[in-house]
């Protein structure tokens, strides 16, 4: 295995994990901006040329795990790994942003779930090619179904 390092550091307004939306409908139009270290700044070349980006971050403030879950959007039990939980054995996670602007080390994005100063493993560009009539989204579709 590998000692995970970070690349950079998030800027959002979030320092309190209560204020970040959750649940069922949870909208994340917070924007924030993503410090790369010098090191790896070399990195973002051509990045400008994508629109979304696959951020992934450690939940550093997050300890333990259990396997089974009531996450915020459902009122049932789930499976951990069905679920975006915070608490994993792996505190890894993953958000994809809209990439407004990039100011040298600096990348302006849209759709932050993070805390201020968490931080980032790994940034990918966004490419999906799921068509939409093939994806299932489990227990998340039927909880939106029971709640309309
Ligand atoms: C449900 S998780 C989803 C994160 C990511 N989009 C994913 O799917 O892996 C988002 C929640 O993680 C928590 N969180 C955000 N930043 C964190 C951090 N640095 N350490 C621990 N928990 C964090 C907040 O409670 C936030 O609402």
């Amino acid at each position: 295995m590998f000692t995970p390092q970070p690349i950079g550091f998030v800027h959002s307004l979030f320092k309190d994990a209560a204020a970040i939306p959750k649940g069922l409908g949870a909208k994340h139009p917070e924007a924030g901006v993503l410090e790369i270290l010098p090191a790896f700044v070399a990195g973002l070349t051509d990045i400008e040329g994508y629109s979304h980006l696959i951020v992934l971050w450690a939940f550093d403030r997050s300890e333990g795990f259990d396997l089974i879950v009531t996450p915020p959007s459902d009122d049932r039990p789930h499976g951990l790994f069905t679920t975006r939980s915070p608490r994993r054995p792996n505190p890894i996670a993953l958000t994809v942003v809209e990439l407004l602007r990039r100011e040298g080390a600096l990348l302006h994005v849209r759709g932050v779930d993070m805390l201020d100063g968490t931080p980032i493993l790994d940034i990918k560009p966004y490419l999906s090619n799921i068509p939409e009539e093939k994806l299932r989204r489990g227990w998340l579709a039927e909880a939106e179904a029971r709640q309309s």
